[in-house]
């Protein structure tokens, strides 16, 4: 049971339909994956993490010491379960960017994060090509699907994982399973921490340079009726040295109407009967706010309920 590790180079090559098979494994039967040679220069990518760390260094970590006093969390003895040991910042890039918002950055960093986002952005949109391909969906289905009115909505979380002193009792994220379409890391090359829940055990996402991980989110596990899944992942926090992690979210728009893409539901009288709701993608994340740490499921219960009523509502 080997970490799918993906070499995108390979894609364009005589290699691309093994190459297309590994990625389709990988969502499957993981919902994650790890990218080598995907077309972000690895210098650009070292200049992303000069400038996050420095930033960190500079604007971030003081006030995160401040916050582990203030609440005496170096000398707990009980788990904490309502925070993770994380420091962290969030940029917006579409459907507009709020980078010129965002109090303390410098504006090189400013400029190398937008350079950035517009680099993954063109790199979420090939993915969302190839798993088009892999579903037999036609081709832009997936990116038409995440598009609403706007556009997608297209973010970035950056934060910092510091030494802890009691990781077995305060988690530097706690498990959860991305609520969005597909999610796109930078992660620490030295520092490792980010885990996966496969078969019951948790497995480590092995940090390797220059690479980016991607997972699946809830969407896309709505939009393949269950074909390609969310899965469950967290960090924990190491108690030598700062993990940075940089997670970028392509997500469908506001308004956007998520459901099974018709062609992944069977077409069988007995399977016909769709597993996962439809609904607006903004009231998904409104309900995944209060609820991020719990399982998914009763999310989708949640909102097939909400379907239940509307057509109730309209007959
Ligand atoms: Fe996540």
């Amino acid at each position: 049971m080997e970490f799918p590790v993906i070499n995108m180079e390979k894609l364009y090559g005589e290699e691309r339909a093994a190459t297309k098979e590994k990625i389709k494994d990988a969502c499957e039967n993981w919902g994650f994956f790890e990218l080598l040679n995907h077309g972000i220069a690895p210098e650009f990518l070292d200049t992303v993490e000069r400038f996050t760390k420095g930033h960190y260094k500079k604007c971030m970590e003081q006030r995160f010491k401040e916050l582990v006093a203030s609440r005496a969390l170096e000398g707990v003895e009980t788990e904490i379960k309502d925070m993770d040991w994380e420091s962290t910042f969030f940029l917006r890039h579409l459907p507009e960017s709020d980078i010129a918002l965002i109090p303390d950055l410098d504006d090189e960093y400013r400029k190398v994060m937008k350079e950035f986002a517009l680099k993954l952005e063109k790199l979420a949109e090939e993915l969302l090509g190839l798993l088009c391909e892999n579903l037999g969906l036609e081709k832009g289905y997936l990116k038409k699907a995440f598009y609403g009115s706007r556009g997608p909505t297209f973010g970035t979380k950056v934060s910092n994982y510091p030494p802890c002193p009691k990781p077995d009792l305060i988690k530097g994220l706690r498990a959860h399973t991305d609520a969005g379409g597909i999610v796109l890391l930078f992660q620490d090359d030295k520092v490792s921490g980010l885990q996966l829940l496969k078969d019951g055990q948790w497995i480590d996402v092995p940090p390797m340079r220059h690479s980016i991980v991607v997972n699946l989110g809830d969407q896309l596990e709505v939009i393949t009726n269950g074909k390609y899944k969310s899965v469950e992942h967290r960090v924990i926090a190491q108690t030598d040295g700062t993990r940075m992690s940089i997670a970028s979210f392509y997500n469908p728009g506001s308004d956007a109407v998520i459901y099974p893409a018709p062609a992944l539901v069977e077409a069988t009288e007995a399977e016909k009967k769709q597993v996962y709701p439809k609904f607006v993608f903004q009231d998904y994340m409104n309900l995944y706010a209060g609820l991020k740490f719990q399982p998914k499921e009763p999310r989708f219960e949640a909102m097939k309920a909400v379907e239940t009523n509307v057509a109730i509502a309209t007959v």
